[in-house]
């Protein structure tokens, strides 16, 4: 059991599923990508692990970004998605992969996809470690997916509970 904040959480999901997970989505963009140079765009803050570790499984030559955005307060996914930093690069004509460390409601990918299509990308994937299936409430195809969850909130491997959490190995779920 681990304290956060007023919460307690407990073990989840093993550090070596995760990188069990990992791997098998940097295979499958090897393979989807063997003939291009894609460039991975993190989405910070939550992304940093995901990233650092699907860059190490990942064999080809590619290029490496982030950007900043911001919709959870607590628990509770707001509306309401905001862009904290843009990407600097010139993503025309260019296979972008979006690197997510969970897809919730699918509110901030739906923003992104706005984001995106405005700088004119030849190809715009979308990858996201954790995937809570039961609450996605778009139509957008997510590419690569780790690992589908239930409708949980989880901390660990990037993701926070106001700003806690972010640096545990393994991932842990809200205890009842
Ligand atoms: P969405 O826009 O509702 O899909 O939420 C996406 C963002 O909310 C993620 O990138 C996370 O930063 C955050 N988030 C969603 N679910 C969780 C969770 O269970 N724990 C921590 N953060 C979460
Ligand atoms: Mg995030």
């Amino acid at each position: 059991m681990i304290h956060l904040h007023d919460k307690t959480f407990e073990p989840f999901i093993s550090s070596e599923e995760i990188d069990f997970a990992i791997s098998n989505m940097a295979k499958q963009m090897d393979d989807d990508f063997f003939d291009e140079i894609p460039i991975f765009v993190g989405i910070l803050n939550g992304s940093f692990m995901v990233m650092a570790d699907l860059m190490k499984h990942y064999k080809g030559m590619c290029e490496v970004s982030f950007m900043k955005m911001a919709s959870y307060e607590g628990t509770q996914s707001t509306n309401d998605v905001k862009q904290l930093i843009g990407i600097n690069e010139n993503l025309e004509g260019k296979t972008v992969v979006i690197v997510e460390d969970i897809v919730d409601t699918g509110n901030t990918i739906e923003e992104l996809k706005v984001i995106f299509k405005a700088k004119n990308v030849k190809h715009l994937k979308l990858a996201t470690l954790f995937f809570k299936q039961d609450a996605y409430k778009k139509d957008i195809k997510i590419d690569y997916i780790g690992i589908r969850i239930p409708n949980k909130f989880i901390v660990g491997f990037g993701l926070d509970y106001d700003g806690l959490g972010r640096n545990l190995a393994d991932v842990y779920q809200l205890a009842p």
